[in-house]
């Protein structure tokens, strides 16, 4: 099979401080082939340092390693870097979709600000001879709520919150370039991730923290909606196989294959954690919540990437990271963590009942 990028190149990989930036970072390092990483990440709230502490503690790791702290949306911090890289892998971005109702302005900075300055830095390299593969990591959630089937590649993008709004007109700039400037473009739509390093603020990082902690799991409307979960090592995975294997212009469902309602996974996390469902209060719900993800992924497993990690082992070996990792956790839940939680939750939580007495009845 082609390798569109090759061992020995060079990354840049954009947000590569965050959740799954991170672990794309440290599993391709660790396959020790000769590839250097870039990383360029601002630092937002979501970002942190310590996720890369593994690849900067390595001394042959750290050797083909460099963390640089900036924006993609800054022009001059970015036009030198992918003058450098043979490939920029762009998982940057604002991520979490309740943040993105509170506000949204900082999602478009990123989402198409920032992705209009790297596809004209790629494109810059093009002009000048140079060629550079350019890798979106996007989202099930450009589909919008589907109540049946499964989302395919072709499916026209129907976004319904300021996040998925945001992906979503990242990929049209990105299909843009590909269309009219030639720039070596594909596309990773990933669903719901799930595992260690996780901010938290999503699903399963919160709920596996506050389980933990004793407190309250805060479950929007009737915890019906379906998400289908995907481990953190096999999203990266894909990511990779992509930017090696898939055809320019393309974009790739890149589904986990466990579709769950939040209700079912609360409960199995609940488990996991040694809890019980008198933690779940039910509040209320999210403005325009997507009822129903879910991801056909013939078109990458044609081309030979498929999941690995069972969601009934990774969920409890991931709350036994959160268990374990207890200075990580205390250090993401400081910082502005605990002014977004009262402005999220308090409320909502004021307004909330116990989950086991409504399903009692
Ligand atoms: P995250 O919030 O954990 O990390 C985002 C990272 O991007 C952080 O390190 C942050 O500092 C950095 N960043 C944000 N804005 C930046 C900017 N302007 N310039 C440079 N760096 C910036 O996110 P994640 O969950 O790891 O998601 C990574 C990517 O995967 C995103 O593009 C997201 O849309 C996509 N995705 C995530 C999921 C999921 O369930 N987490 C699912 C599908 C797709
Ligand atoms: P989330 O992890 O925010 O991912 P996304 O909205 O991008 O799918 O949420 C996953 C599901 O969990 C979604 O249906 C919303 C729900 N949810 C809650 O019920 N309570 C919460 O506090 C959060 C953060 C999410």
């Amino acid at each position: 099979m082609t390798d569109r990028v090759g061992a020995g190149a060079h990354l840049l990989v954009t947000g590569g401080a965050g959740f799954i930036g991170s672990e794309y970072v440290r599993q391709v390092l660790g396959r020790r082939d000769g590839t250097r990483i870039t990383v360029l990440d601002k630092l937002t709230y979501a970002g942190n340092r310590a996720n890369l502490a593994a690849v900067e503690g390595d001394e042959e790791q750290a050797g083909r390693f460099r963390f640089i702290q900036g924006d993609i949306a800054d022009a001059d911090a970015v036009g030198p870097l992918v003058a450098e890289a043979d490939a920029v892998v762009n998982v940057a971005a604002e991520t979490h979709v309740d943040r993105s109702i509170l506000d949204p302005e900082a999602f478009l900075r990123t989402g198409v600000i920032g992705v209009h300055v790297l596809l004209e830095a790629v494109r810059a390299q093009a002009d000048a001879g140079r060629h550079v593969r350019f890798l979106q990591v996007s989202t099930d959630e450009v589909y919008g709520d589907i109540a049946e089937g499964r989302s395919v590649e072709t499916d026209a993008l129907a976004p319904r919150s300021p996040y998925a709004a945001a992906k979503a007109s990242s990929e049209l700039l990105v299909r843009s370039y590909g269309v009219t400037f030639g720039v070596d473009a594909v596309i990773t739509r990933g669903s719901n991730t799930y595992g260690p390093y996780q901010h938290p603020e999503k699903l399963i990082p919160l709920f596996v923290t506050n389980a933990l902690a004793g407190d309250p799991l805060p479950m929007y409307g009737d915890g019906m909606q379906v998400r289908d979960w995907l481990h953190v090592s096999d999203h990266a995975a894909g990511i990779d196989f992509v930017l090696r294997h898939g055809e320019a212009g393309e974009a790739y469902n890149v589904p986990g294959g466990t579709e769950l309602p939040n209700r079912d996974v609360i409960g199995r996390l609940l488990e996991a954690a040694g809890r019980d469902w008198s933690l779940v209060r039910t509040v209320p719900d999210r403005p325009g919540h997507d009822r129903r993800y879910a991801m056909d992924g013939s078109k990458v497993r044609a081309l030979g990437w498929a999941p690995l990690v069972e969601f009934d082992e990774g969920l409890p070996a991931t709350v036994a990271w959160y268990r374990d990792n207890a200075a990580w956790v205390d250090a993401a839940k400081g910082g502005d963590w605990a002014d977004y939680y009262r402005r999220q939750y308090e409320t909502r939580l004021a307004r909330g009942q116990a989950a086991a007495e409504i399903d009692a009845g």
